[in-house]
């Protein structure tokens, strides 16, 4: 077995997790999704596909990761093909070397606008944007979309570029001495940050007492007031369970390549649980109590609706935005939302590029400095296509295909691939090795049963509802067509290019990847 970089700490480990789960999901999509899917009663099917998705996946990602790395593999090709020797398998694993790449490249472009307005917070760039619609504007014009207050896109761009740099930079350092040790600051300064907003949060009651229906309670009761007649509702179910794989990070192949660097002596069970209940804090306490009881307390629960109606974005963005202008120290308060969000982000990003990075270390033997550095210049090249045709609908029609049906994709596979392929019993061998807690054995079942199915059922109804019409560009306005067919091609050809890796790193490799000569 090749001599593999490991995880310096248990803490490091659990926080570089934690990081790569804990992303601009939890703070911008979770409380959108939550408000726009019946409050309160979307915690019902949330938290059953927490249960039942999430964490089986989470320990099934983990023990897969770690299956994979005791063969030098740190993406799902490589582990696909250990654990199911048939020539067909290391190319399904090309589903989660594309989804993850995909979701890279536009989510950089996303990460690097929550630095550049952490920068216009604390300079108050935008501090004269009083209303709504002029601090929409401002945001409009920093991507591009409006003329106003910038000058086309360049300053986005050179936020973009730093966003890039640095998440390069770290991964040049490798899993210790990059991710590891940026971990270890980045992640305690976000939960600092994170409970610091929340709980200033809960200070600002009603700003307007002329107007008491307008307060941060009000916010909460939206979030939080069940309307179960929403339960009935498949879409919710869908919405939820979405949810559940975009903010664990499941699906993604990030998980299992950062698996991949632990020892069988290590636990996989606990930490596997422990980085779950991370994200879930971050999430529902954290990413539920701020964006949106802020905008009921200031605008009012109506315009709040139309806000979020409008996409993440908006809430995460302008109303914020709008709001640190009427507060005492709101410059610095911007600033320290928008930095949490960046390091969010980034937490996240750094782990998306990973698994390609992996895998041309391992399959083609090439140094971590040029791995990166390909990866690094691929991703580059890629973005400048969603930067310049954002307006068109690009980075939704990447986001659609990888960061929402791909997860659910590779999902099922793997879950397959892992509970009735390499098998069950070996399976939960692998959860139990190292384990610091006895997972219940309900979980065997859950794994091999019902998680499967669930997934199953989410694809196929998700296929039939969603997928269909998009794919055949249902509701989409004549404009955009030849950007969103752009960006079907740029995937397409993401995509071709790793089967041809694959296919060539295996022509020449084929005594290196025989495990039949090796104990599994
Ligand atoms: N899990 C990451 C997020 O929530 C991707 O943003």
């Amino acid at each position: 077995m090749a001599n593999r970089e490991r995880w310096g700490s248990r803490i490091g480990l659990i926080l570089a997790m934690a990081g790569n789960a804990v992303g601009l999901g939890n703070f911008l999509r979770f409380p959108v999704q939550a408000a726009q899917n019946g409050g309160g009663a979307f915690m019902i099917p949330y938290f059953i596909a927490f249960l039942l998705l999430g964490i089986p996946l989470m320990w099934v990602e983990w023990s897969v990761g770690r299956i994979g790395g005791r063969h030098n593999h740190g993406s799902l090709p490589g582990m696909f093909d250990v654990m199911w020797r048939h020539p067909i398998s290391k190319y399904l694993g090309i589903s989660s070397l594309f989804v993850s790449t995909i979701i890279l490249i536009y989510y950089c472009y996303i990460e690097s606008w929550t630095l550049g307005f952490a920068y216009f917070s604390l300079t108050k760039e935008y501090f004269n944007q009083e209303s709504l619609s002029q601090m929409q504007s401002f945001l409009h014009s920093y991507q591009g979309i409006e003329k106003g207050n910038f000058d086309g896109i360049g300053i986005a761009y050179i936020f973009l570029v730093i966003t890039i740099f640095s998440n390069f930079f770290i991964l040049f350092h490798g899993i210790k001495g990059g991710i590891e040790k940026f971990v270890k600051i980045a992640m305690p300064l976000l939960l600092f940050f994170g409970i610091f907003l929340a709980i200033y949060v809960f200070t600002i009651g009603t700003p307007n007492p002329a107007n008491p229906e307008n307060s941060v309670w009000a916010g909460l009761a939206f979030i939080w007031n069940p309307d179960f007649s929403a339960l009935t509702d498949a879409k919710i179910w869908l919405a939820a369970a979405g949810q559940i794989f975009f903010t664990l990070s499941v699906g993604m192949g990030t998980l299992q390549a950062y698996a991949s660097y632990l020892t069988d002596k290590d636990d996989v069970a606990l930490s596997g649980l422990a980085t779950s209940s991370l994200n879930e804090f971050a999430e529902v306490v954290l990413g539920g109590t701020i964006a949106i009881p802020i905008a009921v307390a200031f605008f009012g629960l109506s315009t709040t609706m139309i806000i979020a109606q409008g996409g993440s974005f908006n809430l995460g963005f302008v109303s914020m935005s709008v709001v640190f202008q009427q507060l005492p120290m709101g410059n610095i308060l911007g600033f320290i939302w928008f930095f949490l969000l960046f390091f969010a982000g980034i937490t996240s990003s750094v782990a998306m590029a990973q698994p390609i990075i992996s895998f041309l270390k391992e399959q083609f033997n090439f140094s971590h400095i040029k791995s990166v550095s390909i990866v690094g210049i691929g991703i580059f090249v890629c973005v400048q296509f969603v930067v310049f045709f954002f307006q068109f609908g690009f980075l939704d029609e990447m986001d659609y295909w990888a960061g929402t049906f791909g997860l659910v994709v590779v999902a099922l596979l793997e879950v397959i691939v892992f509970a009735w392929i390499y098998g069950m019993d070996k399976g939960w061998e692998e959860i139990n090795r190292g384990a610091d807690i006895k997972v219940p054995k309900i979980f065997y079942y859950i794994i091999k049963y019902i998680t499967p199915l669930y997934i199953a059922f989410i694809l196929i109804y998700w296929t039939v509802i969603d997928a269909i019409p998009i794919l055949f560009m249902k509701n989409q306005i004549q404009e955009n067509i030849p950007y969103l067919w752009g960006a079907r091609i740029m995937m397409i050809l993401v995509f071709l290019i790793f089967v041809f890796m694959v296919y060539k790193a295996w022509a020449l490799n084929k005594d290196k990847f025989d495990y039949h000569k090796t104990i599994i």
